[in-house]
């Protein structure tokens, strides 16, 4: 089976349970999935498929978990050709400029390294959507169905 990593960046749990409710999804799809709570670059380096789910904190800032996977992206800057990729920011708009800036910069950063990312970006605004889950899963579903990504 083919494997699929979700990449979790995460201060209270949010985007780690988004991760869990969705890995269920892959499997169904014919992945072997591992959420990676401590990522790190190797992690995207010879993947085909990766799924990010990360929140934001401070002002627009990475959660404390998923900053040495950053660090290591900016001081090794890996070409990420192969990398295809989805990306679920987990913010508050009532943070206006920084609304999901981690998910946005996450999504630059990765651009700029040549990986190509698979349909939009979701954004989930805990002002509307207050389980996370409540957005991710369907957008899932979608990604999956439009990407074509079923394996299995
Ligand atoms: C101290 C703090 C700072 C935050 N800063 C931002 C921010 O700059 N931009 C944003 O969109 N959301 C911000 N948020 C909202 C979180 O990203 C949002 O609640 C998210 O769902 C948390 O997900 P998590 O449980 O995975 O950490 C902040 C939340 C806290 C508690």
């Amino acid at each position: 089976m083919p494997q699929l990593n979700i990449l979790v960046g995460t201060m209270y749990g949010g985007a780690l349970d988004v991760a869990e409710q969705v890995k269920p999804l892959f499997e169904a799809a014919g992945y072997t999935v591992s959420i990676k709570e401590q990522p790190v670059v190797e992690d995207v380096k010879e993947q085909a498929l990766t799924l990010f789910c990360v929140s934001t904190t401070g002002s627009g800032d990475f959660p404390g978990n998923f900053v040495p996977f950053v660090r290591q992206l900016k001081d090794q800057s890996p070409a990420l050709t192969e990398l295809n990729y989805g990306l679920i920011a987990l913010g508050d708009s009532s943070y206006d400029d920084t609304f999901c800036g981690a998910g946005r910069s996450l999504d630059a950063m990765l651009e700029d390294l040549g990986a190509k990312r698979l349909g939009e970006r979701l954004e989930v605004d805990a002002m509307e959507t207050f389980m996370a889950d409540d957005a991710a899963l369907p957008w899932v579903e979608t990604w999956i169905d439009e990407q074509s990504l079923k394996v299995a």
